[in-house]
């Protein structure tokens, strides 16, 4: 039998026991049309095609702590990490530390097709956006973001989120400080067998200006390699990037390990080595197999596979999470 074409999305993981009823169903929604939508692009054009696409519409949705969700930096700015990778060719591109555009990972993508690089930073990135004729958006940083910094920002200030001066250290002594992860993702396999992956993010409240995670780290955020499987990373960046997860994830599909057992053996590495409460991963394996697993209290996530009447969605562990 052929390989059935399936989106798999992210919208991040973190300790949404803490949202209320309401945001959750926001974000339930939105998962499950993103992975409608971003079905039809994967059935008539590609698996790439898709996994842009769908975190596209998360960055647009200011949901998600991507695009116009985006989190600020310790100096109210908004600074934006997103990658992709193509598992035919094993192409990728990534773009770190963006301020003023809404949609980092369709820029990402731009990097990988038209320069010779795979990764760029800062300012060069937005003048090389804009050059690719990407318009800049100024309304990142929003009323509402601001006075959810203060609260951030006050609560730091009174001690009651420890200075950060290592973030093993914050994670172990203050862990709500990462409580809302939400970067957002997705892999996708095409009938052909094609995989790839994207990710995209706006890091964490009060992180230091310049301060660059895993999701622009080949290997860290994501990992797309047709002979293996794809994967796509959320949670504390740091802690990613040490174990570098969705490389380690994409080496258990190589080694044989289902999506499902690799994700499984890659969370229990980073909770074993690193530890509990800071991240999860989603991943599609070459035969078209899929996995998630997370160390946190839940992790936003969607599938559609062909052949399904809608998309499954779930956010906590014990939520059935049926593919039909
Ligand atoms: N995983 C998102 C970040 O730490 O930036």
């Amino acid at each position: 039998m052929g390989i059935k074409p399936l989106i798999f999305i992210h919208g991040g993981a973190g300790n949404y026991r803490l949202f209320s009823e309401e945001a959750l169903q926001r974000r339930r929604v939105l998962l499950n049309e993103i992975a409608v939508k971003s079905f039809e692009v994967l059935i008539s054009k590609s698996a790439l095609d898709a996994v842009e696409y769908a975190v596209k519409l998360m960055e647009d949705s200011g949901a998600f702590n991507a695009g116009l969700g985006s989190v600020l930096t310790l100096n109210k700015r908004v600074e934006m990490d997103a990658g992709i990778m193509d598992g035919k060719t094993l192409n990728v591109g990534a773009v770190a530390c963006i301020s003023n555009f809404g949609n980092p990972i369709s820029i990402a993508r731009r990097i990988m097709e038209e320069t010779d690089h795979i990764l760029i930073a800062g300012v060069s990135a937005e003048r090389l956006a804009e050059f690719f004729g990407f318009k800049p958006d100024f309304s990142l940083i929003t009323e509402e973001k601001l006075e959810r910094f203060k609260k951030v920002y006050d609560a730091w200030i009174r001690g009651e989120r420890k200075r950060m001066l290592k973030i093993r250290e914050i994670v172990m002594s203050s862990p709500d400080l990462f409580n809302f992860l939400d970067t957002v993702g997705a892999v996708a396999i095409d009938s052909d067998g094609n995989v790839a992956s994207a990710v995209s993010t706006g890091g964490y409240w009060l992180k230091l200006p310049g301060r660059i995670g895993d999701v622009p780290l080949v290997g860290c955020g994501f990992y797309a390699d047709n002979e293996a499987g794809a994967a796509s990373a959320s949670g504390v960046g740091e802690a990613i990037a040490k174990v570098t997860l969705s490389k380690m994830c994409c080496d258990f599909m190589r080694n044989g390990f289902s999506a499902q057992e690799a994700c499984e053996k890659a969370i229990a590495v980073l909770t074993r080595r690193i530890g509990d409460n800071t991240a999860g991963i989603i991943a599609v394996d070459k035969t078209g197999g899929y996995g998630f697993a997370f160390n946190t209290a839940g992790m936003c996530r969607s599938i559609f596979i062909e052949g399904m009447e809608k998309p499954a969605v779930a956010i906590f562990p014990e939520e059935p999470f049926i593919v039909d």
